[in-house]
């Protein structure tokens, strides 16, 4: 199968890149990306002469170009990560989030319904659902009560998809992920940002009281519901994807201060982010049920492995936190 990805050089974009390469030596990966801040075309340098993979630097936004690399590559699927994907960004500034994430959205639809794509996949995240009390998980079914511009953007865009399912009959499928964590991800994240400064000697910002709690998963485990969702999920449908594995933020951070030999007084509590989600939790027995998923990394392995990564790694992120890594594209490609 020719399958597009979009977003494919972000965080989880391009563990998913990856991950099909190694695992599915049948299909052939496009990589469709803007490369905005979050891009990083350093994330998949070891995959880039690979026969089976190509990039393309391109806007979801942009039409023409979409159409375009469609025709070109027969794409018969299209798997949906391109994103502003930051809360903090979308409080900050929520246009970009409209204009990406609904309106890139809907360009990638009409061309898919204009080209017969055998596959949509939607990529999309458990903050559509909202915010839960101290119990309680979020099922396919729950209702829709997104409170940031980021989660609200998503939550159109999952709407948008699943009615370009029912009114033409466009084989769509959503997925919608708790928290990922691992190699690769953008240092403004909870996790790699804390690793990064803890390394450094920084202060570790912990919004409010950090009790707020998040639902962690390994990112090659989404990678691998994902490529099952792609395979053998049900058009129409909508898959949580979480890893029964809530943490509250504090005692992540101080459960990673003491992995990497640091002292708590890292910690400093600012001010919370506004709206914060107090909690997220996922009920995924329904992939695991009709799909046959289920995570195999435990949380103490995943986070071992992403500690050692980030140690391993340090000029990665210090070339995103000096900025260097965005002149990497122009020393590959040129003006192209
Ligand atoms: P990311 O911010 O690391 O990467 C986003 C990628 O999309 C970047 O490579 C960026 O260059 C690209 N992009 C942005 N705008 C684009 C555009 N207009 N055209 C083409 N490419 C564009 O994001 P991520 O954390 O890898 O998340 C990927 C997807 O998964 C997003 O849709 C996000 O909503 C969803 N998700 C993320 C998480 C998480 O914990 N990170 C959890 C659940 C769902
Ligand atoms: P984040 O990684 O931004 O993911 P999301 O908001 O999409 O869940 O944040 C995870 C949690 O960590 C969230 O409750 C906000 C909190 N957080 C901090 O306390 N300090 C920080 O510097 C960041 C980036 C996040």
């Amino acid at each position: 199968m020719n399958i597009l990805v979009t977003g494919g050089c972000g965080f989880i974009g391009s563990n998913f890149v990856r991950y099909m390469l190694e695992e599915h030596p049948e299909h052939s990966v496009i990589n469709l990306d803007k490369l905005t801040y979050a891009g990083n075309l350093e994330n998949l340098a070891d995959v880039a002469d690979n026969s089976r993979y190509t990039f393309i630097k391109a806007d979801i936004c942009d039409r023409s170009a979409v159409d375009a690399v469609v025709k070109k590559f027969s794409v018969e699927a299209i798997i949906n990560f391109a994103a502003e994907s930051h809360v903090d960004r979308s409080i900050v500034g929520p246009s970009i989030f409209i204009e990406t994430n609904i309106g890139g959205t809907n360009v990638l639809l009409d061309v898919a319904k204009e080209s017969g794509i055998q596959r949509f996949v939607q990529i999309s995240t458990d903050e559509v659902y909202g915010s839960l009390g101290p119990t309680g998980k979020f099922r396919e079914d729950s209702q829709l009560h997104p409170n940031s511009p980021y989660s609200a953007s998503k939550a159109a865009a999952d709407l948008l998809a699943l009615a370009y399912h029912h009114t033409f009959g466009l084989p769509v499928i959503i997925t919608r992920c708790s928290n990922n964590y691992g190699p690769y991800q953008f240092p403004e994240k909870l996790i790699p940002l804390m690793i990064a400064n803890a390394l450094e000697n920084k202060q570790l910002p912990i919004y409010g009281d950090g009790l707020n709690i998040r639902d962690w998963l390994y990112v090659r485990d989404h990678c691998t519901a994902i490529d099952l969702v792609l395979m053998k999920g049900k058009v129409g449908e909508v898959y949580n994807i979480g890893g029964e594995n809530e943490w509250k933020n504090i005692d992540i951070v101080r459960l990673l201060l003491k992995i990497i030999e640091k002292s708590d007084s890292l910690i400093t509590f600012v001010k919370d982010r506004l709206g914060h989600d107090r909690r997220y939790a996922i009920d995924a027995s329904k992939i695991m049920n009709e799909l046959g998923w289920k995570p195999i990394v435990t949380f103490e392995e995943g986070l071992a492995k992403t500690i050692k990564w980030y140690m391993h790694n340090k000029s990665w992120w210090r070339r995103i936190m000096n900025g260097e890594y965005q002149q990497y594209y122009q020393q590959m490609y040129g003006n192209r």
